[in-house]
C-alpha cells in the first residue's frame, strides 16, 4: 500500500496556513508554493543515492560524500502543478521537466488529455508529479498511468494537501507510488473541492478568479 508521507514541519505548517487564507493576493500565494516546493523536496529527495570520492580540504585528504549521479524528470500536472516546479528545480537543478495538462470531462468525471511533452529518457529517470491538490484523484491517477505507460518505472507524487478520498483512489489504482503530502484535510465538498483547503490552486496562482 502507498506509504503516505506528511512533511508536517513547522515552516511547511506556517506557510500552508498563509497559502489557505483567502486573502493572500496571487503573489504571496506563487511565492508560498514555490517556498513550501522547496521545503518539501528535501523529505522527498531524502533517499537519493550517495557516493564517495576523495577529496582534499584545507588541512588533509579525506573520502566524504556527494550525490550519486541520479536522473530526475520533474512532471507538474498542468496548469497548477507548475506552481511548484520552480520550488524542485532549486534544490535538483539539473532535472528535467515535463508537462502533462489534463481537464475533468464535466459530463464522466473523466480527465482529458490535452497536453503532453515529456523527456524521451523519461524511462530511464525518477518521476516526480507535482500538483498542489490530492482532491479526487483523478489527475493523478491518469498521469501515474501515462508516466508508466512511457516506461516509467520509478515514480513519486508530491501534493501540498490531499483528500482521504484522493490518496484512497491513488491507492487503489497504484499503490507502490508514495504520496507526499503537507497536510491531509477533512475531505471533499459537493464540488470536489478539499474542505477546508484553499480554493482552487490554479486561479490563486494565476489569478484567474
Ligand atoms: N483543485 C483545486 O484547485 N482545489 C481543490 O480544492 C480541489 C481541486
Amino acid at each position: 500500500m502507498n506509504e503516505v508521507t506528511t512533511i508536517d514541519h513547522p515552516l511547511v505548517t506556517h506557510k500552508l496556513t498563509l497559502m489557505r487564507m483567502e486573502d493572500t493576493p496571487p503573489k504571496d500565494f506563487r511565492e508560498l508554493v514555490k517556498e513550501l516546493a522547496t521545503l518539501m523536496a528535501y523529505e522527498v529527495t531524502r533517499s537519493f543515492p550517495l557516493k564517495d570520492i576523495e577529496i582534499q580540504t584545507p588541512i588533509c585528504k579525506t573520502t566524504k560524500q556527494v550525490l550519486a549521479d541520479k536522473d530526475v524528470v520533474i512532471v507538474p500536472i498542468l496548469r497548477a502543478g507548475l506552481g511548484m516546479v520552480e520550488g524542485f528545480t532549486h534544490v535538483i537543478p539539473n532535472a528535467k521537466i515535463g508537462h502533462i495538462g489534463l481537464f475533468r470531462d464535466p459530463e464522466t468525471l473523466e480527465a482529458v488529455e490535452y497536453y503532453r511533452k515529456l523527456p524521451t529518457d523519461i524511462a530511464e529517470r525518477e518521476a516526480i508529479i507535482t500538483d498542489p491538490m490530492l482532491a479526487t484523484g483523478v489527475s493523478s491517477v491518469h498521469t501515474i498511468d501515462i508516466l508508466k505507460a512511457a516506461g516509467c518505472k520509478n515514480i513519486k507524487l508530491v501534493v501540498i494537501l490531499a483528500s482521504p478520498e484522493g490518496i484512497k483512489a491513488v491507492q487503489a489504482k497504484h499503490p507502490e507510488v508514495p504520496i507526499y503530502c503537507a497536510c491531509i484535510d477533512e475531505g471533499l465538498n459537493d464540488h470536489s473541492y478539499i474542505v477546508p483547503g484553499l480554493g482552487d490552486a490554479g486561479d490563486r496562482l494565476f489569478g484567474t478568479k
